[in-house]
């Protein structure tokens, strides 16, 4: 055990001592370190690739690959309630909803779609909608763009509004300004240079997952070698990040503290960069059940990392599956952080009562000269 560990470890047992004695004096650190919330929603067929956290309206909104749709999922008083969100009859019930990315800033939830009917002429599309109104604010096809064959699979948002997508097929990736316009946005060798395929079974599926960081560029994973690359977006520098391998890579995160979260359908990925992910560490990994399907990550008010849960597996079987999970999941270093600041306040506690103490006696000490 290393001493940093050590010291950790005996912080996290010191820190466990404490909350009983502690627990009625601050209830809001112990309920932090406690409690892992799991969201079960009905909705028969929905089979979700995506989703993510709409904070201003208190809500997930869930994409749906064979509704093609959107649906919002909230937690009100403990229980779930689910709307239908987003219904656009020029793909819904034909194509897939695939990448969902909320804009905060403009009020707007941006999809990918994708028609995975592939006896039916391509459709690759982006749309966004208000998260108001609901009105349909941009749509954009993909197709003819780039000759070759294509499948959309997430997308992100620079802080000016465009729109990047990953061409999963392609391998490159696209660029959807504020007016609609669509282009491609930056195609690299660097993007086929380690081209050791993790898995036979998904040697097809490129580049997936793709986030916005805002040092002014993106991080994209590539699934079937398992790589994470930087984009830069004024230089459109492409650079490999990692040299491990996250396999069968899915959909990606960035959380409040910097760090970046991966999921994969039995696998879930911690990582840190000090430079700027010119290179990253993997601080942890969690293991999933597989047969759950996990296929897209969010950061919930920051640390919070929810899950979701597509069964994706079953849907080609013609499932009838009504209950798909979202699930908050907690990385072990986070309880570690959690336990640090549990000392923290327990410290200045100390000291608090120590001062407040030590002046007591002294003006008792005055009191009882005064007497004298
Ligand atoms: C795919 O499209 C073809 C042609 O329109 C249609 O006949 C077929 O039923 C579709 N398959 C599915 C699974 O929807
Ligand atoms: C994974 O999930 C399946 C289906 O829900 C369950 O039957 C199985 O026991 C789980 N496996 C583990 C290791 O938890």
């Amino acid at each position: 055990m290393t001493p940093r560990l050590q010291t950790l470890m005996s912080m996290v047992v010191l820190g466990f001592g404490c909350m009983i004695m502690c627990l009625s004096c601050c209830p809001a650190v112990v309920h932090a370190v406690q409690g892992l919330m799991k969201i079960t929603y009905k909705y028969e067929g929905h089979f979700p690739e995506s989703f993510d956290w709409d904070k201003s309206h208190r809500r997930f909104l869930v994409g749906s690959t064979a509704k093609g749709s959107l649906i919002a999922v909230s937690v009100v008083d403990e229980f779930v309630e689910v709307k239908d969100f987003v219904e656009d009859p020029d793909y819904a019930g034909k194509a897939a909803v695939l990448g969902v990315c909320v804009d905060s800033i403009r009020n707007r939830v941006v999809v990918a779609v994708h028609n995975i009917n592939y006896s039916k002429p391509p459709f690759n599309a982006v749309a966004a909608y208000d998260l108001d109104s609901k009105k349909r604010i941009l749509f954009a096809r993909l197709d003819g763009i780039r000759a070759g064959e294509s499948v959309i699979n997430d997308v992100a948002v620079d802080a000016e509004g465009n729109i990047f997508a990953t061409n999963t097929l392609g391998n490159y990736i696209w660029k959807i300004n504020l007016q609609g316009e669509a282009s491609v946005f930056v195609e690299s060798p660097v993007f086929s240079f380690p081209s050791v395929v993790v898995s036979a079974k998904i040697a097809a599926v490129g580049l997936n997952g793709i986030v916005y960081h805002t040092g002014g560029y993106l991080l994209v994973g590539q699934s079937n070698t398992g790589s994470l690359f930087k984009v830069d977006l004024s230089t459109k520098e492409v650079h490999l990040t990692l040299k491990e391998s996250l396999k069968a890579a899915d959909g990606m995160a960035i959380r409040k503290g910097g760090s970046l979260v991966v999921v994969s359908a039995d696998k879930m990925w911690l990582l840190t960069s000090k430079s700027d992910w010119m290179t990253a560490t993997i601080e942890e990994e969690l293991s999933l059940n597989a047969s759950s399907f996990a296929t897209a990550v969010i950061d919930k008010d920051g640390y919070h990392s929810f899950i979701l849960h597509s069964y994706l597996t079953e849907a080609g079987e013609g499932s009838d599956r009504d209950l798909f999970e979202i699930e908050e999941k907690q990385f072990i270093k986070d309880t570690e952080d959690d336990a640090v600041w549990l000392i923290v306040i327990i410290v200045l506690f100390v000291v608090i009562i120590t001062a407040w103490r030590f002046q007591m006696a002294h003006f008792y000490k005055q009191y009882r000269k005064k007497q004298v």
